[in-house]
């Protein structure tokens, strides 16, 4: 395992959004990418084995303590129904659906084929389904907390505030929403922003485009509650929100409109 401060630990995050392929046997990088580029769709996981090895070494082997935080925050309470969007190797999906117990439910959504694939072969007790975030194939109401973590910047800029709005809708009324991304400290960034420049690569902040705080505005404008941002201990942050109970749907003219509903 990599020490913290390891500079070639450093660009970690920069180097998975391009689908570095140091995690490889030579004879697996040509074929697996971690990744696939779909136009519309997003930045499809197609690499299962080598996303799962990332996760390890990004979070430094404590990925499960990580998502027993984010059922944690996410509020999900037995009996509830859950969903988790662009579910990946489908592992928050089973740590909501052990919260919500046999009297809920937990769903995950993925637009992989491979994802879905593998999460249905070996998890028959929840319900995988392919589909994009940006149109879930799923009812109006349905769900009382949905969570979305390490996706928003896999789908193309032009769909996040679809997708946005279709956590929304899917949302029952009092229903919670949590966005989770990569974070990292000030010292980190400045680091990483050191190493790009000493491996001549084009300077910016690879931190900025995974930053939740980017989504707030617009959770705002669709209705959610005040977002709050949590800054957890493992290289994660989250943006949490409710849409509040008797919540109407974006667009639609209330007849007495709240005093200063937008104005937090
Ligand atoms: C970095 S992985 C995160 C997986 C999992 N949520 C986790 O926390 O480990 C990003 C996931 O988003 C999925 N994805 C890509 N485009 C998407 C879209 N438009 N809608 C929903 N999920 C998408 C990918 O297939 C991939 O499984």
């Amino acid at each position: 395992m990599r020490n913290r401060t390891d500079p070639a630990h450093l660009s970690l995050v920069d180097d998975y959004r391009r689908g570095d392929d140091r995690f490889m046997r030579s004879d697996q990088r040509a074929r697996t990418p971690m990744f696939v580029d779909e136009a519309e769709t997003g930045l499809v996981l197609s690499g299962l084995r080598r996303y799962n090895l990332f996760t390890t070494v990004f979070f430094l082997g404590r990925q499960s303590l990580l998502l027993r935080e984010l059922a944690d925050r996410s509020g999900v309470r037995p009996g509830q129904d859950a969903l988790d969007i662009g579910c990946g190797p489908g592992k928050l999906v089973r740590v909501l659906g052990r919260r919500v117990g046999q009297g809920g439910t937990a769903t995950g959504v993925d637009p992989s084929d491979e994802a879905i694939a593998h999460n249905r072969r070996r998890d028959s007790r929840h319900r995988y389904i392919r589909s994009t975030a940006q149109e879930l194939a799923l009812p109006d109401a349905a769900f009382d907390v949905v969570t979305c973590t390490f996706v928003m910047h896999h789908i193309p800029e032009q769909h996040r505030g679809a997708a946005l709005a279709e956590m929304w809708r899917v949302l029952k009324p009092g229903g919670r929403i949590l966005l989770a991304d990569a974070y990292l400290s000030e010292r980190f960034r400045r680091a990483s922003a050191m190493t790009q420049r000493l491996r001549r690569r084009k300077p910016g902040d690879p931190a900025a485009a995974v930053d939740v705080r980017r989504y707030a505005a617009t959770l705002r404008e669709l209705g959610f509650t005040a977002p709050e941002f949590v800054a957890s201990g493992h290289r994660t942050a989250m943006l949490l929100a409710t849409k509040p109970a008797g919540a109407f749907e974006p667009g639609q003219v209330r007849a007495d409109p709240p005093r200063g509903e937008h104005s937090q």
